[in-house]
This record gives C-alpha cells, structure tokens and sequence, in this order.
C-alpha cells in the first residue's frame, strides 16, 4: 500500500515546489487544497466563490468548507495509492478529520515532512512567485525564472502573480499560519511523525533533504 505524507510549513516555505518533486520521486498523488480553490474559484462554483473572500484576506477557509471539499478528492483513489497532502490539514479539527478518513480507508499518515523558513525569506519568496493559471507551475523572478520572461514553460501561457501574494495579504497568511497552523507541528510530532527539514537552501538541497528524512522515518534505509 503506497504510503500518505503530509508537508507542513509557512506560506511560501516552498511546499507546493518540493511536493511536485516528492510526488514524482515516491510515487505519489500530489493533491494540494490550494490549487483545488483556486481551480474552484477559476470555474465560478459556489464553493469557488465562497472561498475568495477568505483566500484574498489571507484567512483560512473554514473548517467546515474545506474538509468536505478535500475529504471528498480522497474518496477517489485507488487503494494502492499513496497520497501527498500540501496545505490540508491546516488546523487541528481538519488533521482529526483525515486522520479518521484514512482510518476508515485502512490507511494512515505516515510522514509529516515539516519545512522551516524564516519570515523575512518568506515574505521574498512570495512576492517573487510567478504561478502559470493553466497547469499550476511555479516560477520565482530570481530563483527560479522561466526561459521566456512572463511566459511558462511548459504550456505557454502568460504567468500571473496570485491576488495573495501581496506584502500585505502575506501578513495576514502567516498570522492565520502561527495561530491556527503551526499548533500542527506538535501534534504530529507527538505522534512520531515529524520529520523537520531546513527550508532555506536552494530547491536541489531541500530536496535531497526531505527525500532523506522520508526514507530515515520510513526505515527504508
Ligand atoms: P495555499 O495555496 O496552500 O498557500 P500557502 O500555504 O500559503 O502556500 P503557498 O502556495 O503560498 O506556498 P508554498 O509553501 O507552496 O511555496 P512555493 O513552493 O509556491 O493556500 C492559499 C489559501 O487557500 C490560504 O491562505 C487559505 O485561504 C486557503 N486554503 C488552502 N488550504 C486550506 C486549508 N486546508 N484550510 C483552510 N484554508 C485553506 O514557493 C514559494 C516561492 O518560493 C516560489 O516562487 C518558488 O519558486 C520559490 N522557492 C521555493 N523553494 C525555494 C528555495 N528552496 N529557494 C529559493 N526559492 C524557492
């Protein structure tokens, strides 16, 4: 059966960025909550909607419409396969919530990768971030810039900067991480489950990082 992770961090820490590679190299399905609302909010749905006044305002979606949203993705899988959780769960209630869902699946997490990033590397990092609104790739302007200025690589389109990544929205994102997130941290680590990784290095060495603290807390080397 294909093992569950979930990686933790700020906003901006570089989850989305190391889950593609985490997913690639282990297998994966990478399933992030963020692209999900946004995806949500692109088709005009009602939970699309709902969710923008929260996202613009640097809140967290509330408990109640982001598990079912998330909960009902997991329903789709196949049973040998492992999942990649990026920025779900995000509060205690919601960590409950899929803890019983895969419970109920036979299945658990087993590895809670967790990227430590200061604020002032954050704040440069998201304001930075360049996101393609077709296939959900991630650029920076200074550490990772696509070939072509402005213009995705992999499909072309125009890039755009998302409606949260202003100084002042990230603000209120990493208040929203400090009180309602962070508390995440202890709690998989009492459950023997955290594994901590410096997140400040360039994107190859967090990787090689994390990739090494999976397989340590997985025993497989
Ligand atoms: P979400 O989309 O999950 O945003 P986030 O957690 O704030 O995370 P980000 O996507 O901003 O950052 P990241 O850590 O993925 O960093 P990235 O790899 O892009 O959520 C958005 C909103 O949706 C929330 O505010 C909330 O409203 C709502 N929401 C979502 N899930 C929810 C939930 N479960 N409950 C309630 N509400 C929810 O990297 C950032 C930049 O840095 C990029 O430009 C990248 O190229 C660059 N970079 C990455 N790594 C490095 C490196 N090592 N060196 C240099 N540059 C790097």
């Amino acid at each position: 059966m294909g093992m569950n992770l979930v990686i933790l961090g700020p906003p901006g820490a570089g989850k989305g960025t190391q889950a593609v590679r985490l997913a690639q190299a282990f297998s994966l399905r990478h399933l992030s909550s963020g692209d999900l609302l946004r995806a949500e909010r692109a088709r005009g749905s009602a939970l699309g909607k709902k969710a923008a006044e929260y996202m613009d305002a640097g809140k967290l979606v509330p408990d109640e419409i982001i598990i079912g949203a998330v909960l009902s993705q997991l329903s789709d899988l196949g049973d040998k396969a492992g999942l990649l959780l990026d920025g779900f769960p995000r509060t205690v209630a919601q960590a409950e919530s899929l803890g019983k869902a895969l419970n109920q699946a036979g299945k658990r997490v087993d590895v809670v990768p967790a990227l430590a990033v200061p604020e002032d590397l954050i704040v440069d990092r998201i304001t930075g971030r360049r996101t393609c609104p077709r296939c959900n790739a991630v650029y920076h302007v200074k550490t990772l810039p696509p070939a072509r200025d402005g213009i995705c690589d992999a499909d072309g389109a125009v890039l755009v900067q998302r409606p949260d990544d202003t100084a002042e929205v990230v603000k209120q994102r990493l208040e929203a991480y400090h009180r309602q997130t962070a508390p995440l941290e202890a709690y998989y680590r009492d459950k023997g489950l955290l594994a901590e990784v410096d997140g400040t290095q360039d994107m190859d060495t967090v990787f090689q990082a994390l990739s090494e603290a999976v397989r340590r807390r997985l025993g497989m080397e």
